[in-house]
């Protein structure tokens, strides 16, 4: 039986709901965690909690923080944090909508959303750009390897931390570029997703070759396309057994390694930012006994 929460190595699923919460102000966190413990379906949920909730019991993991804020130039990486983070899935928008309500109500005497997002596959697994979205993500073994934490202690052991991102797109802009820009932005050719040998250093998948840093900054992606109130981008997802490599990405990202900006930043940025550790699961569930 798998240790770690399924919807991590998972398959996308066609549509799902990110919640995102805070403490409430005078609520008890633990009631509201044991009643999302006793609804968690390993199936169609993914549970991450949040460093702040972390220190109300007195928990520390190791590597747990918060997201930094990163600046560079012109770009400024926004945080928003949160306390608790909670992704439901399934094939049916509306059975979706009404699972996240499901997760809404049993937490609510502890949390208050704070931020909620529809999220869907397009066409298979492309970003709303039209790119292929995922290609290099570790394969397999590799893929466990690098997304689930191996430990010793009970309840750390099949855990992993997320780093999730709300990014907006400007799509319109993006498709007024000529293609072969549009190609150079991400360093892949749109229509055959092959990569390009003279992409500028500035493309996406050159600023983020995950074999180029020192240590190699491999990362387990799992983002979605978002849609809501006439915006729409990705909810950027990467999972790993550090905030190594997500960290050593944006940076050069942004430029903050030798002033290149990567060439995303032309149509897209990023509007929230946030870390959280996901917990095991055992035979009978989530498992939080690290900390309750
Ligand atoms: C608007 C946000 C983003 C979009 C639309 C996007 C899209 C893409 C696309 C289309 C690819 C090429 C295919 C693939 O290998 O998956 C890619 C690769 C990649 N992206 Fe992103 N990405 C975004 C944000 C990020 C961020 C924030 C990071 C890390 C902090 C990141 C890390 C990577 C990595 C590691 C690769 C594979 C690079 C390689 O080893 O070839 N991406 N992304």
């Amino acid at each position: 039986m798998p240790i770690y929460q399924d919807q991590i190595l998972a398959p996308l699923p066609t549509h799902a709901q990110f919640l995102t919460f805070e403490r409430k102000l005078g609520g008890t966190a633990k009631p509201s965690l044991l009643a999302l413990q006793s609804i968690f379906d390993n199936d169609s949920m993914l549970v991450g909690l949040g460093v702040s909730l972390m220190k109300t019991f007195n928990c520390v993991i190791e590597g747990l923080k918060p997201m930094p804020s990163l600046q560079s130039g012109a770009i400024t990486i926004p945080t928003s944090h949160g306390a608790l983070w909670v992704r439901v899935s399934g094939s049916d928008p509306g059975e979706t909508m009404f699972s996240a309500e499901s997760v809404i109500q049993a937490v609510a005497d502890g949390f208050v959303l704070t931020e909620q997002v529809p999220a869907f596959t397009h066409r298979q697994n492309r970003d709303l750009s039209g790119y292929e979205d995922g290609t290099e993500n570790p394969q397999d073994d590799d893929a466990i390897k690098t997304a689930i934490i191996k430990s010793d202690k009970r309840g750390i052991n099949g855990s992993s931390f997320v780093a999730v991102q709300s990014w907006i797109h400007d799509i319109k802009h993006l498709k007024s570029l000529p293609q072969t820009h549009q190609d150079h932005i991400i360093g892949r050719r749109l229509s055959d997703n092959e990569e390009l040998d003279d992409a500028p250093v500035s493309a996406h998948v050159k600023r983020t070759a995950q074999e180029s840093f020192t240590p190699e900054a491999f990362m387990w992606r799992r983002s979605l396309p978002w849609a809501k109130n006439g915006r729409c981008g990705l909810q950027f997802v990467c999972f790993a057994t550090s905030y190594y490599p997500y960290e050593v990405q944006l940076k050069r990202m942004i430029g903050m390694e030798d002033g290149i900006t990567d060439g995303l930043f032309e149509f897209s940025r990023p509007v929230t930012g946030a870390y959280f550790w996901c917990p095991p699961v055992d035979a009978s569930g989530l498992d939080l006994s690290a900390l309750i």
